[in-house]
């Protein structure tokens, strides 16, 4: 239930694996596409997967459950779980799909939670709507570490697969749907399994935070934190990921689930101090790229500054929470006139910006004439553009700020231009 990047996926790979999989999207638009074999967003090898199960008939999409639950035996919900304004996450997505459920389905089935959901959730369903009908159907929470443009890589290739339930029969068939995978499988409660889910997340942006402030020391006494970096990641007990200093972590699912997870934990009475910080921290780096900036042309008012990429990071068009369209906004906002561009989040940017940030279609075109640059996507094209014939076209003071450590720093130096990378 959900054609979105979790649901499509799993849908697309489950079907691919050999099951029969209904996919339910209730957006018209969305599902009329999805029909045709059309992907309404980019994920690598997401089309081609679709269309071949479309072609062997493993995998449909429609809009409407009732009547197609007969015969199902597992039901996956994916339906979106956005933050309120307030800070709390937004249930209602999930709780439509469980209550069109538990309505229309004839026979016991067993209920996957793939949506990220606030720990108690799932103990709060199976009391309020699962124990309440007269069909007595089991629930999972089988919670997803989809990395956005790695997603089918990662369903294939996961590190860990977590099950948390009770009811031994339904975690043999959720068993069952990941069979032929290669990877652990944790079994445990339900509500250990929410937590596992937001403590990863939380893990991850702690190390971004982390290393963007270790970056941030290093600009002050003159270290260098790619060195920095290597060296702390080459303990085994740290590990080498996640340790690259930039702007700062954005996307669908990082900055959403920092901040749910604090939310939930502080209504549960508990502060999560680091956390918060760690958000903080996130907040402040993007803020910091603008200051740099700004100090490195003299002040912003009446500089003309390219940002390079606006999607949360490279191989997606997704540019929710991106680093880039809030570092655009932010400039303008203090009187530079901007131009942007992005090779593949073009289309979902539009409308985003405000209207005094130019969009462009084409690299050189936005760096015309241009006193810096910020490279906030570290996309190929842009880290393999000729620096040396961009240097002709932009103007003094021929600012470069590498906001992803990215760009090949010496070589832009000899080509005169006033490199700034993060911590570099
Ligand atoms: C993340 C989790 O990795 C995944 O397990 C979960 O299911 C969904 O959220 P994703 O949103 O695709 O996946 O992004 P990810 O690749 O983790 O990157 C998140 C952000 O952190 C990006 O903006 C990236 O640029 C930034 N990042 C990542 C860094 O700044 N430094 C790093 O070292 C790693």
């Amino acid at each position: 239930m959900g054609a979105g990047r979790v649901g499509l996926v799993a849908a697309a790979c489950l079907a691919n694996s050999g099951h029969e999989v209904i996919c339910v999207e209730k957006d018209p638009a969305r599902l009329e596409k999805l029909i045709q074999a059309e992907v309404p967003f980019y994920e690598e090898g997401l089309g081609e997967l679709v269309e071949s199960a479309l072609r062997q008939r493993r995998l449909s999409f429609t809009g409407v459950l009732p009547g197609r639950l007969s015969d199902v035996g597992i039901v996956l919900v994916a339906a979106g779980t956005p933050l309120l304004p307030a800070g709390g996450v937004d249930l209602s997505y999930v709780y439509d799909a469980v209550n069109e459920v538990v309505q229309h389905a004839p026979q016991p089935l067993t209920l996957v939670m793939k949506s990220t959901v606030p720990p108690g959730t799932g103990v709060a369903i199976q009391r309020d709507l699962l124990g309440k009908g007269s069909v007595k159907h089991s629930y999972i929470s089988n919670p997803e570490f989809l990395r956005e443009g790695r997603a089918i890589h990662d369903w294939y290739h996961p590190d860990r697969i977590v099950i948390g339930g009770q009811d031994a029969e339904a975690i043999q068939r959720v068993r069952e749907i990941y069979e032929g995978i290669n990877a652990p499988v944790l079994v445990m409660d339900v509500t250990s399994a929410e937590v596992a889910k937001y403590a990863a997340n939380a893990f991850l942006a702690t190390k971004v935070s982390f290393i963007n402030e270790i970056a941030n020391l290093c600009e002050l006494v003159g270290a260098d934190i790619d060195a920095v970096a290597r060296a702390v990641g080459m303990d085994h007990r740290i590990g080498t990921h996640y340790l690259k200093a930039g702007l700062g972590y954005g996307g669908s699912c990082l900055p959403k689930d920092t901040n749910g997870f604090a939310f939930v934990s502080a209504l549960n009475g508990y502060d999560l101090r680091l956390l918060k910080t760690v958000i903080e921290v996130n907040a402040a780096q993007r803020r910091r790229a603008v200051d740099k900036l700004s100090q490195a042309l003299g002040g912003l008012t009446g500089k003309r500054v390219a940002v390079l990429g606006l999607a949360f990071k490279p191989g997606t068009d997704d540019i929710r929470e991106s680093p880039g369209i809030e570092i655009a906004r932010l400039l303008a906002t203090a009187g530079a006139s901007v131009s942007a561009c992005d090779p593949m989040a073009w289309t979902s940017a539009c409308g985003l910006l405000p209207p005094e940030v130019e969009l462009v279609t084409e690299a050189f075109s936005a760096l015309q004439g241009c006193h810096a640059a910020l490279l906030a996507t570290e996309w190929e094209e842009f880290i393999n553009l000729d620096w040396q014939k961009v240097r002709s076209v932009m103007r003094a003071p021929y600012v470069i700020l590498d906001g992803r450590n990215a760009l090949p720093r010496d070589l832009l130096r000899q080509y005169g231009f006033n490199y700034h990378g993060v911590g570099r």
